[in-house]
């Protein structure tokens, strides 16, 4: 056991510190700067992807998360609409146009029932099907003709942290490929976003160099009564990510919110005795979640921001610096809120890699 954690003390650390390794390999070989293109090996009919108008991304937990996120890139980047449904509440019949509908299974384990279920649900009204997962041969991928992997290695914690990173990468990967495809995306674009995901394990791994800070705040903030985390467009995703990685394995209370929405209900729950921690990165409007954040702090609530490199912000608690990654700076803030969510939970002496009540796959609906 030791020797499989490579001298962590637990597998969701080593799996945090993997992730710029697993982030090259998830890239590795599938983009191709010189003509701004992803190469993926996929196989629909021919002419099929430009016609399709509506992605339909079906998910749980932490791969529902990643899904937000993602969908806000192919709606960026490939100009196509883009929903997202919690696997357990996909109801779709093939009301609308199912022959131009594309559904996308997210799953890490490519065994989550409710995922399997929402598939077989499109599969049956009539969509086409993709599944993006990080096993091979898992039951996701014989039900569908096109699997994407995500490559990032096997994950023992139950928590899921380089999965995550992993799966809105290979997303963000379709996308750029999508967006080529339907012709809407133009090379040079397509190679500014390609240098943004190619710079992300050099910038995750500036976030690991900064573990020690983290780990300052975590042991500053352990005893707080609850924990808000709020970010705005692909920030938000990254809000809810990092609050669901708190509360699953420190078991206190966490909760992420769209910043937005802090003043429509959230507020009343601030205290001097909760932190709210910030997702303040590019395209994420930070003026205006700087503007929630001191909401919260003028009622006493201590501001933990993950800030871009390009801004700065002197109000903050605590700020913890994010590189510059475009669309991907979120991604990247993430993983100061996996080390955070881990070194709060080792504080405490939880068992981290398996919090009591939890699956890391759950195979029942
Ligand atoms: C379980 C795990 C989570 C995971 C979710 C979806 O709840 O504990 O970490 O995000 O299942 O799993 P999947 O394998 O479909 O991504």
């Amino acid at each position: 056991d030791a020797a499989e954690k490579g001298g962590y003390e637990h597998f969701m650390r080593k799996e945090i510190h993997e992730q710029p390794a697993s982030l090259r390999q998830t890239l590795s070989g599938r983009i191709d700067l010189d003509r701004g293109a992803v190469e993926l090996d996929l196989e629909f009919p021919k002419g099929y992807l430009s016609s399709v108008e509506e992605i339909q991304f079906v998910a749980c937990g932490t791969s529902y998360y990643a899904s937000l996120y993602a969908a806000r890139l192919f709606e960026e980047i490939a100009d196509i609409r883009a929903t997202v449904s919690i696997a357990s509440e996909y109801t779709f019949d093939g009301g609308r146009d199912p022959w131009r509908t594309l559904t996308i299974a997210v799953t890490q384990s490519g065994e989550t029932a409710d995922t399997l279920g929402a598939i077989r649900r499109a599969k049956r009204a009539g969509a086409q099907t993709l599944a993006v997962t990080n096993m091979l041969g898992s039951s996701v991928s014989r039900e569908v003709k096109n699997s994407v992997f995500i490559r990032a290695g096997p994950e023992i914690g139950v928590a899921a942290t380089k999965t995550f990173a992993s799966q809105v990468t290979t997303l963000a990967l379709l996308a750029v490929y999508l967006g080529r495809e339907r012709g809407v995306l133009s090379p040079s674009d397509a190679r500014s976003i390609l240098e943004d995901l190619r710079g992300l394990p050099g910038g995750v791994q500036q976030v690991l160099d900064n573990e020690a800070s983290v780990k300052e705040a975590a042991v500053a903030y352990q005893d707080s009564d609850a924990f808000f985390f709020v970010g705005r467009r692909h920030g938000y995703p990254v809000a809810l990510e990092g609050a669901l990685k708190l509360k699953e394995i420190s078991y206190d209370h966490a909760e992420g919110f769209a910043a937005g929405e802090l003043k429509h209900g959230p507020l009343a729950l601030v205290t001097d005795n909760t932190p709210v921690l910030a997702v303040l990165t590019d395209g994420g409007n930070i003026p205006n979640t700087v503007n929630n954040l001191v909401e919260a702090q003028t009622r006493g609530a201590p501001a933990i921001g993950a800030i871009s490199e390009s801004h700065e912000i002197d109000s903050l608690d605590v700020g913890f610096e994010v590189p510059d990654a475009g669309l991907f700076e979120p991604l990247i803030a993430n993983v100061y809120f996996q080390l955070f969510a881990y070194h709060v939970a080792n504080e405490k002496g939880r068992p981290i890699d398996k919090p009591r009540n939890l699956a890391k796959s759950v195979t029942v609906g």
